[in-house]
């Protein structure tokens, strides 16, 4: 690890190491944070946001009783919000990198918006076909949310059951193959940033 990474970067790559998972509950500033909420809410306002899939070619009607978020992808140079978003990211790719030597190659990540009642039943964010993705990142957008809305990020890990509330500014890191997890509905809106860092493919792509 260079010795001038970041402490919480430096803590969220020990966490991997020691137990596969970390929360930070403030990891982009407030004001970042909120104009991040604000262009999530922007988007959705304007029916940018599409039904989510699961996995590739399923069929609608079951992705439907899998997961009940609409999302759109990130590209950089969309908003000043979002590059900053992905340059913060970036220095935690790089951390991961220098500390777990894990060849992250790249990172892809899109906003999402679960409706009240939406879900996302357990499952692993790996794909059949495709096992690029190796770390999970999920940033929420959500102020002042109460545990008695609902929405927390359940994981299944090996000793225990762990609830996570979706509030404002709290990041959550995972392993994408090692830890299971689901969406539990909520009462209000529910907003996201969900990404993957990704390691080389061996794929033809
Ligand atoms: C996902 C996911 C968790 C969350 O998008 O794959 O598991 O808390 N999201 O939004
Ligand atoms: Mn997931």
């Amino acid at each position: 690890m260079p010795m001038d990474t970041e402490p919480q970067l430096v803590r969220i790559a020990a966490d991997l190491a020691e137990q596969g998972w970390s929360r930070q509950d403030l990891f982009l500033t407030p004001d970042l944070t909120l104009e991040l909420a604000a262009e999530c809410h922007r988007r959705a306002a304007q029916g940018d946001l599409s039904a989510a899939g699961v996995g590739r070619g399923a069929a609608q009607g079951l992705q439907a009783a899998i997961r009940g978020d609409r999302i759109q992808w990130l590209e950089p140079g969309e908003s000043s919000a979002c590059d900053r978003y992905l340059a913060r990211m970036d220095a935690l790719r790089q951390a991961l990198n220098a500390s777990l030597y894990l060849g992250l190659e790249d990172y892809e990540s899109h906003f999402a918006f679960y409706p009240p009642g939406a879900f996302y039943r357990r499952h692993l964010d790996r794909f059949r076909d495709d096992d690029r993705r190796a770390v999970s990142v999920v940033l929420y957008l959500n102020p002042d949310w109460l545990p008695q809305e609902g929405g927390a990020l359940r994981l299944h890990l090996v000793q225990q059951e762990l609830d996570i509330d979706p509030l404002a500014g709290r990041l959550v890191v995972f392993l994408s193959a090692e830890v299971p997890h689901e969406v539990l509905p909520a009462t209000r809106d529910r907003l996201s940033l969900a990404g993957w860092f990704r390691r080389r493919g061996d794929g033809p792509f």
